[in-house]
């Protein structure tokens, strides 16, 4: 059944049904950058649209793989949510929810359907982001472009193996950069080069069937360290001194808390979260790292390499959703340092919603504290550089079971969005911590990759069956409530 028209009556706060909390006044600076996330794969559709080429996951879904190398239900990312033809809808969108901030993410296939350093650029792809940053621009609106958000394009796969061959991959990537640089750079002052290197390495492993974890593993890392530090100098050298933009990789991590096994969790942290920060801050792999992977596993950086790393960000950029147990077990992952992790409490009850896809996911807000103290001291406080949250969000248990307009009074969501702002807010009246922006995921919901449609982070319902409209949920007016009372006037 198509969805009906949205009550029309503007919902107040006062008519939430959430846990709502008072907002805080005048906690964050005025220049504060708050909005919301999507990436090309998950929102843009248009996947053949004008000359765009095929990624990787756009192959994943034409070809069908066995499991556990398989979209989970056989949903394609085809049109996903329409944004290569609705984006002005979008930034209309993000301007009533009262966001300065966009993070979107560029679709190397798009720009260069066969992605290679000497390999045509097709115009219209590339004409598509320019028009996209001049409409945020319009509409006061910062944009954060994303470089790599794990599209790359299907051809770099099959010549070459993509992330696991060093010596294509990297003069590729940076030729990529180099083309959006040129294009956008008068326009855009903040660049993410690579989404989470952590999960390429995973989904690399669990998503194709020749990758080999001995060989592969921790090469894929060294290669995406890499890239990004190229790709920094470049942008360094080229495009800083005249376009004055700064430059970041995202990193993600779902801190883990279990203070009788402390070692482990070092461990953890090391592999899942050290692992893509320290290179850029020390110029080297983390300690664990460098103790346990077998030598011939994990590629030393030679002294060019270091020099290349060290220091190749201006800010932090952090995604960061919820947290988990390290259980004091063994497990067979090396990208985790093989540390096992659990979504149980000590007493073997589960802590958060286990529902397939997002048994990692669940609400817990003081982790986020203890994420950002963890940056604070380790990163950003020696260096002087600010935080900038680029993901944080929650899927609303069962939405896709709910009917319209139901499922548009989120209480779940308000309240996940509630508990973690007031903990970004403590941490920078309290602890002192330098966070200037927060951009939550997503603007829309997505086609969350190998899971579908099924999950929905989105603070906007898209009705995929009728057009592709889209319908606020309640939680954009807690989260513009909230930052409205936050932010200090200029
Ligand atoms: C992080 C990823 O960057 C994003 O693509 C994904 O949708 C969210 N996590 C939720 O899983």
């Amino acid at each position: 059944t198509p969805l009906g028209e949205l009550n029309s009556k503007e919902a107040t706060i006062a008519d939430l049904d959430s846990k709502y909390i008072p907002p805080p006044v005048g906690t964050l600076p005025p220049d504060f950058y708050h909005g919301y996330s999507t990436a090309a794969f998950q929102c843009e559709g248009g996947w053949d649209a004008d000359g765009k080429g095929p990624s990787v996951w756009d192959d994943l879904g034409h070809n069908p793989r066995p499991a556990p190398y398989d979209m989970r239900n056989g949903e394609l990312g085809d049109d996903a949510m329409n944004s290569y033809y609705q984006y002005k809808e979008d930034i209309a969108l993000l301007k009533s929810y009262g966001s300065n901030a966009y993070r979107f993410s560029i679709s190397w296939p798009r720009v260069i359907p066969l992605g290679g350093r000497d390999d045509p650029i097709n115009e219209k792809g590339l004409q598509f982001y320019s028009d996209l940053v001049d409409e945020c621009l319009a509409n006061g609106i910062t944009p954060f472009p994303t470089l790599y958000h794990w599209d790359l394009p299907l051809p770099l796969e099959q010549r070459y193996e993509g992330w696991s061959n060093t010596a294509e991959i990297i003069p590729d990537f940076v030729r990529f950069a180099d083309v959006m640089f040129a294009k956008l750079g008068d326009r855009v002052k903040f660049w993410l080069t690579i989404n989470e290197p952590w999960n390429v390495v995973n989904l690399n492993g669990h998503l194709k069937p020749t990758f080999k974890p001995e060989r592969d593993t921790f090469l894929v890392g060294h290669n995406l360290l890499l890239a990004h530090a190229h790709t920094v100098d470049l942008y360094r050298k080229k495009y800083q001194p005249t376009q004055h933009g700064k430059i970041s990789i995202v990193n993600v991590k779902p801190i883990d808390d279990t203070p009788e096994v402390k070692e482990l969790q070092k461990k953890r942290l090391d592999f899942a979260f050290h692992w893509f920060s320290d290179p850029l801050y020390f110029g080297t792999y983390p300690p664990s790292m460098l103790a346990t992977v077998p030598q011939e596993q994990l590629p030393e950086f030679t002294p060019e390499d270091v020099k290349l790393l060290k220091g190749s960000c201006d800010f932090f950029a952090l995604n960061s959703y919820s947290s988990m147990y390290v259980t004091g077990k063994e497990c067979d992952n090396p990208a985790g340092g093989n540390v096992d992790t659990s979504m149980f409490d000590k007493e073997g009850k589960p802590v958060g919603d286990i529902r397939g896809c997002f048994s990692w996911l669940w609400n817990a807000p003081w982790g986020f504290r203890k994420l950002l103290r963890h940056v604070h001291e380790r990163y950003t406080g020696p260096t002087g550089h600010a935080i900038y949250i680029t993901e944080n969000g929650f899927p609303t248990d069962g939405e896709h079971h709910r009917r319209f307009p139901d499922l548009l009074h989120d209480t779940e969501r308000q309240n996940f969005f509630d508990a973690y702002l007031h903990e970004l807010s403590e941490a920078v009246e309290k602890d002192g911590i330098n966070i200037r922006g927060y951009m939550a995921w997503s603007l829309l919901n997505t086609m969350e990759w190998y899971c579908g449609y099924g999950p929905r982070l989105g603070v906007t319902h898209v009705d995929r069956e009728n057009g592709f409209k889209r319908y606020p949920k309640d939680c954009t007016k807690v989260v513009k409530a909230w930052m409205e009372s936050a932010i200090r006037k200029g």
